[in-house]
């Protein structure tokens, strides 16, 4: 499940009373201890590393805030030519070596029970915190520059693509067992513009890592870009809950997929959470299919909720 260590969890919740989301992050026994939460308290099938996918933009000199209750904040956001000069490709072992150990603690602890899932963000995606300073509504200072200079954001892309490519290699080495890119702001392109813009860097990514571990891209709201996916270098593509999976192939053809429960439908009764969960398996039948939620589980979700969903697609033999 995406975001399976988190606020939905009570003892998530309580080591966060101790701590604030970037301690944790930086604390590698904190972090290897949430990270394995959601694989005792709800059964899944793979650890997901506890990190966040903006940690490597503070690596290369950005300043990262998470402020209580409002998400994250860059409070010098980079919008031009110069501004990216402030930024290197870093270190990624001395800045980022945090995010190494935490995985490394994980892999002991769990001793082959499961699958570890290291990941990272699109640099499109991590471009639009970047540039917008935090989350948005419309990302209007990045698409902005996306039409006043692309060539200009498209060095801030590629500079984001290196640190990523470091970082990634720096899991594996750590033991991560598959890597996740989240495009969650993939969808706010056409077809035509994400080719242009988000792929290049993207490509990129995909090129270094290939053939070391299997490679799953995910983007959000992006139904739309589904013929653009088709093409791309990684193993499996993870889609969201807008689209059902028997229309993703007939446009994606025999690819690997992944996806692609609504989070939303885990608020509702569990009887509903197990007849949807079949429908889920039955429109994912025709090619291989990794159950999952189609975007990050919601805080409110009931844990007894998050559990009748794994157990339901266990039982299924999926
Ligand atoms: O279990 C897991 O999936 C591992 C951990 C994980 C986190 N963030 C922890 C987190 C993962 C994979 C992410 C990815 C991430 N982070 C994405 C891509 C996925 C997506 O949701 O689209 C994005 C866009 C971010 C950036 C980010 N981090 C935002 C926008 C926020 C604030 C919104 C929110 O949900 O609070 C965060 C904070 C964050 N990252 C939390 C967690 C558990 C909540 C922090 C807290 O404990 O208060």
């Amino acid at each position: 499940m995406m975001r399976q260590a988190g606020r939905y969890l009570p003892e998530y919740r309580a080591i966060r009373e101790k701590a604030d989301f970037l301690t944790l992050c930086k604390t590698p026994e904190l972090a290897a201890e949430v990270t394995l939460q959601p694989v005792r308290l709800v059964g899944v099938d793979a650890a997901i590393l506890f990190a966040d996918i903006l940690l490597p933009l503070e690596a290369m000199g950005a300043e990262l805030v998470f402020a209580k209750g409002d998400g994250p904040t860059f409070p010098h956001p980079v919008r031009t030519r110069q501004d990216i000069d402030r930024l290197r490709v870093p270190d990624v072992e001395e800045s980022l070596g945090y995010v190494f150990n935490a995985l490394r603690l994980v892999r002991r602890e769990l001793d082959g029970q499961v699958p570890v899932i290291g990941f990272g963000g699109t640099p499109w995606t991590l471009a639009a915190y970047l540039v917008e300073g935090s989350g948005s509504k419309d990302y209007g200072h990045l698409l902005a520059w996306s039409y006043e200079d692309p060539a200009g954001l498209a060095v801030l892309l590629d500079r984001i693509a290196d640190t990523s490519i470091a970082y990634l290699k720096g899991q594996i080495a750590a033991g991560a067992q598959a890597l996740q890119l989240f495009d969650t702001w993939g969808g706010l392109l056409s077809l035509e513009r994400w080719r242009a813009l988000a792929l290049p860097p993207l490509r990129k990514i995909a090129d270094a890592i290939r053939g070391t571990v299997p490679l799953i891209y995910y983007v959000n709201g992006g139904g739309h870009l589904l013929e653009g996916m088709r093409d791309l270098p990684v193993d499996v593509l993870s889609v969201d809950w807008r689209v059902p999976l028997s229309k993703v192939r007939q446009v994606v053809g025999d690819r690997v997929l992944q996806g692609n429960f609504d989070p939303a439908a885990l608020l509702g009764p569990i009887p509903e959470i197990e007849r949807l969960v079949a429908r889920v398996l039955e429109e994912g039948k025709g090619g291989g299919h990794i159950m999952n939620l189609g975007h990050g589980i919601l805080p409110r979700t009931p844990v007894d909720h998050a559990r009748a969903f794994v157990n339901a697609v266990k039982r299924s033999g999926g």
